[in-house]
């Protein structure tokens, strides 16, 4: 008997539980994640964000466990789910408003970078080496997601720019695990082409990261997903191909359900 090596996957979510109150808003979610793109849709409210939150140390897990390369996360704060690797971006953007948008970028830093802030407050050459090296790398991943004026502040930009920001920000940490909460919302198409070449180049370029990306254009979703989960009510209804999932009936049943929920 042959046996294939499955990789260990970058994040595994186990049986999470999560509930606000006596809302139950995660229910026994179970997925592994592999490197690549993994999409993650599914109608408002179905739970997405909540997702990405019990990853980066934003929200805890009632029960069950998520794993970053088998390593549990649970109990960990924020910036040190960062440390081990983990980047995301807000549904809302949260940037520096005054500061420019390659100044907001360089705020994320890298966790390999770093000599320390005694050596910033010193202003060691190594400091500014690392600050000068931040920089350049802040520009270029502006470039290559396709936002012009860099040095204009934050606060002058559209939303979906301000998402842009947001994800070479997370970029610049050169994450194992990249979590994207509705990036091209705001977008207009020229804009999503240009996202979506950049984030193209980068998986190329990193090959071992995983991206997770939460999206409501599900086009955007199957170009660049070769899997995508559905939660739905806080479970994960199904997951594939996303042209297999998009057909699906009980997919179809869940957004067209919650459009009329909506009102829509
Ligand atoms: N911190 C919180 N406290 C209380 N309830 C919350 C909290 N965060 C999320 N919820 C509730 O959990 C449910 C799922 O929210 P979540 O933000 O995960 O949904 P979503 O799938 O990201 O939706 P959308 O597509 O609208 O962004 C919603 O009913 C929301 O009101
Ligand atoms: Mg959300």
């Amino acid at each position: 008997m042959t046996t294939t090596a499955v990789a260990t996957p970058v994040v595994q979510f186990v049986d999470v539980q999560k509930a606000f109150g006596g809302n139950k808003v995660l229910v026994d979610v179970s997925l592994d994640v592999r490197p690549g793109f993994t999409g993650l849709i599914g109608p408002n409210g179905a739970g997405k964000t909540t997702c990405l939150n019990v990853v980066s140390g934003y929200l805890q897990p009632d029960a069950g466990d998520v794993r970053l390369a088998g390593q549990s996360v649970l109990g960990r704060a924020p910036m040190e789910v960062a440390r081990m690797g983990v980047s995301r971006t807000f549904q809302t953007p949260r940037l520096i408003p005054n500061l420019s948008a390659v100044e907001n970028v360089m705020v994320g830093g890298s966790r390999h970078y770093r000599h320390g802030h005694l050596a910033e407050l010193l202003g060691l050459p190594s400091a500014r080496r690392d600050e000068r090296v931040q920089r350049e790398r802040a520009y270029a991943l502006l470039e290559e997601l396709g936002l012009d004026h860099p040095d204009r502040a934050a606060n002058a930009f559209p939303v979906g720019s301000q998402k842009i920001i947001e994800v070479a920000r997370a970029l610049l940490n050169d994450p194992v695990l990249l979590l994207l909460d509705e990036p091209a919302a705001g977008l207009g198409a020229e804009d999503v082409d240009r996202l979506v070449n950049g984030l193209n180049a980068w998986t190329a370029r990193n090959p071992e990261a995983a991206v997770m990306i939460i999206e409501h254009d599900l086009e955007l979703i199957s170009r660049l997903c070769p899997t995508a989960a559905v939660l739905h009510f806080g479970r994960i209804i199904t997951s594939g191909a996303p042209k297999d999932v998009l057909r699906d009936p009980v997919v179809v049943e869940a957004y067209l359900g919650a459009d009329v929920a909506a009102g829509d």
